[in-house]
C-alpha cells in the first residue's frame, strides 16, 4: 500500500507484539524521519527507546517508542506533526502499527538546546488491527471547512490528540488559510499537541498531492491563523 492510501486505512494501534523489529527495519525507519519534508526550519529532534524507557498511565506496552523534542511554540509543534505523520503513513502503509501517545514521557527526558520533550509515538509489529470505519468518527467537511471542498477530506481524516480536530479551513483563492480552533479541554500539554495535530492533517494534504503542495505564512492575519495552503 502507498502512504496516501494509509490515510483512510491507517488506525492508532495499541496492541502490539511483543517482539522488536529488526535492525534492518528499525534502519529503515530512521531514513524516513531524515527524508521527511519540513514545514519550517524549526528544530526537532528525536529518541528512539524501548517500554522500559517510557513513563506512562497506559496499561498496553509496544516494542519501541520514538520520543520527539521540540520548542513549544505553535509553528515548532505543527512542524512535528507534520513531519512525524508522513513517517506514522510509512509505517501504517508497511504494516507497522503506530499511535501518537502525548501521555508517554522518556523515564529521563535528554536536556537538549532550548528543545523540550513534546509527543511520543508508539510503534511495533500489531497484535490484530482496529476496526476501519473510513472517518466515520470524524467531523464532517461542513465542520472544519466554510466551503465544503471535497479536497480536504484527506484533511478531515486525519488522527489528533483524544480526537479533537481542533482545525478550520477558510478558502482563499486556490487554495486554504488553516486555522487552529481549540476545544477548551484541561488538560495539560494539550495546546502542543493540538498543535501537532495542525501539522499532521497538513501532512494528510502533503501526502496527497506531493508535487503541488505549498505552505506559507501571511502577515497580519489573528493569532489563530497557522498558515495558507495550496495544493
Ligand atoms: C498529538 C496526539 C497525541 C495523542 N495522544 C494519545 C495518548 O496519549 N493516548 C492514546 O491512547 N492515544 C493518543 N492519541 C491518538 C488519538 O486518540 C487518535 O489518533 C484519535 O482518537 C483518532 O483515532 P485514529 O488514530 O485511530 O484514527 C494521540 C493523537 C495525537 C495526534
Amino acid at each position: 500500500m502507498e502512504p496516501k492510501d494509509a490515510i483512510y486505512t491507517r488506525r492508532s494501534v495499541r496492541s502490539y507484539l511483543p517482539e522488536p523489529l529488526d535492525a534492518a527495519e528499525i534502519s529503515k525507519i530512521e531514513g524516513w524521519i531524515r527524508d521527511a519534508k519540513r514545514l519550517t526550519s524549526d528544530p526537532v529532534e528525536y529518541d528512539l527507546l524501548g517500554p522500559d524507557d517510557i513513563k506512562t498511565i497506559l496499561k498496553w506496552r509496544a516494542p519501541h517508542y520514538v520520543s520527539i523534542y521540540s520548542k513549544d511554540d505553535m509553528m515548532s509543534g505543527v512542524n512535528v506533526g507534520f513531519v512525524f505523520q508522513q513517517v506514522d503513513l510509512k509505517m501504517q502503509s508497511e504494516g507497522i502499527g503506530s499511535c501518537w501517545l502525548g501521555m508517554a514521557k522518556p523515564r529521563e527526558p535528554r536536556p537538549r538546546d532550548g528543545l523540550e520533550w513534546g509527543v511520543s509515538m508508539s510503534f511495533g509489529r500489531p497484535d490484530g488491527y482496529p476496526e476501519v470505519d473510513k472517518g466515520a468518527d470524524r467531523k464532517p467537511l461542513s465542520e472544519i471547512s466554510d466551503t465544503a471542498d471535497p479536497r480536504l477530506e484527506p484533511a478531515r481524516v486525519a488522527p489528533s490528540a483524544v480526537n479533537s480536530q481542533t482545525w478550520y479551513f477558510r478558502k482563499n483563492g486556490e487554495g486554504f488559510d488553516l486555522y487552529y480552533k481549540p476545544k477548551i479541554l484541561k488538560i495539560p500539554g494539550m495546546s502542543y499537541w493540538n498543535y501537532n495535530d495542525l501539522g499532521i492533517c497538513l501532512a494528510h494534504l502533503y501526502v496527497s498531492h506531493p508535487d503541488t503542495f505549498s505552505f506559507e505564512r501571511a502577515q497580519g492575519k489573528d493569532r489563530k491563523y497557522v498558515g495558507t495552503v495550496r495544493f
